[in-house]
């Protein structure tokens, strides 16, 4: 189930975790996003003083990719030390860019075990959805 592109993915973000600036937390997040174009964007976890600031790995991640003009994510992997699942304001994060959210995989990598692969509808079954903001907004 897992191929090589993913394993490409889940290697960007292991490597991606050894940048993760976490000296409150210690708990470090290496996030790798892949583009429906193909590009890999890499994030990690960068903490504040102000504990609030704190900008999770998969959005340091989302904003390289939509910064540098795709829109369109098609996988994720993540890599921690326990392989553990997306907080809800990256999954929702995440379904912003994510069109289907049946077809979009989510790797989660740790340092013991095989990787997990759930999809971002298994993770995140009832997410806002952005039809509901469109039919009402102002045109
Ligand atoms: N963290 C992430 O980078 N991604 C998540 O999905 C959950 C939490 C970071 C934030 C903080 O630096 C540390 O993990 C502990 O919460």
């Amino acid at each position: 189930m897992i191929n090589r592109d993913d394993l490409e993915l889940i290697a960007v973000a292991r490597e991606s975790r050894g940048h993760a600036y976490a000296p409150y937390s210690g708990y470090r997040v290496g996030a790798a996003v892949r583009g429906r174009d193909g590009r890999i964007w890499a994030g990690c976890n960068i903490e504040n003083v102000s504990f609030g600031l704190t900008i999770c790995a998969e959005r340091v991640a989302l904003g390289k990719m939509v910064s540098e003009g795709c829109r369109d994510m098609d996988r994720v992997a993540l890599y921690t030390m326990d392989g553990s699942v997306p907080c809800g304001s990256c999954l929702q994060a995440m379904r912003e860019f994510a069109g289907d959210p049946d077809r979009v995989l989510v790797f989660l990598a740790g340092e013991t075990g095989p990787p997990r692969v759930l999809s971002l509808a298994e993770l995140l079954p009832y997410g806002f959805d952005s039809e509901v903001v469109k039919a009402v907004s102002v045109k």
